[in-house]
């Protein structure tokens, strides 16, 4: 049995002393949570948030990482300085960034490489726009996502990955995929595992939704067999949605 996994992408929201406050109002509401929680907050959260969420079931994620050692990449953030904070998990390719920051599926790839090396577990973000999915190549698209995502990742760290599906057109919008439409990519997703690995690495890997999930949807689309919990913006921020949803 796959663990669900609720991991809330706070974006550019929160500032140091609101990431700390949103943690403590947050961790007694899921201190008897089933699934994993993860919060994401933006870099210079980061320090707040794992001191915030010590001693609690909360773990702590990064929204990005540079996939060189260090050197000069002015405004990069490397995978050992999250490992110095202690921080475990880490988004890779959200479409924001693809979108505003020109990441492209082959740096995406350089990061969950770097990240692997390290020790770090990506999410990986897939996902297709509106037009997209009008013109029919949905599946296509997501497949090539991720089959150029997990170019040279091994079958054992395949199974510690997880993938989140993010139709763009459900982002922020408040327009969530239909259960059905989750399910059906997310499936995709993993038949696509199955076929660059084997059927046990699909089985093993994490796939979540993400897109509009809130309070109210998320224990219908966390029940469907191929989606292990969701990759939350907005309903992240508040503590008593997300305790809901990380409860789901
Ligand atoms: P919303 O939940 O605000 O739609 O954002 C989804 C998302 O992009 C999570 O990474």
């Amino acid at each position: 049995m796959r663990q669900i996994v609720a991991a809330g992408n706070w974006k550019m929201n929160m500032t140091p002393s609101e990431t700390k406050a949103l943690i403590s109002e947050l961790a007694p509401l899921v201190k008897d949570a089933k699934n994993k929680v993860i919060v994401c907050p933006t870099a210079v959260c980061l320090p707040a948030a794992v001191e915030a969420a010590k001693g609690t079931n909360i773990l702590v994620g990064a929204q990005n990482m540079y996939f060189e050692d260090k050197g000069a990449f002015t405004g990069e953030i490397s995978a050992d300085m999250l490992l110095d904070l202690g921080i475990k998990y880490v988004i890779l390719g959200h479409s924001e960034r693809r979108q505003y920051f020109a990441e492209t599926d082959e740096t995406v790839n350089k990061k969950v490489l770097k990240a692997f090396e390290k020790g770090l577990t990506p999410i990986i973000c897939v996902g297709e726009s509106l037009e997209q999915r009008e013109q029919g190549v949905t599946a296509d698209l997501v497949r090539m996502q991720v089959k150029i995502a997990l170019l040279g990742v091994t079958a054992d760290q395949a199974k510690n990955t997880i993938i989140a599906y993010e139709p763009i057109w459900a982002i922020g919008t408040g327009k969530t995929a239909t259960t059905e439409q989750a399910e059906e990519v997310c499936k995709t997703i993993r038949d696509c595992v199955c076929e660059l690995y084997d059927c046990a690495t699909a089985e093993a890997i994490t796939i979540q939704y993400g897109g509009s999930v809130n309070a109210k949807n998320s224990a219908e689309l966390f029940a469907q067999e191929n989606i292990d919990g969701g990759l939350v913006g907005g309903a992240s921020l508040k503590a008593a949605d997300f305790s809901v949803i990380a409860n789901s």
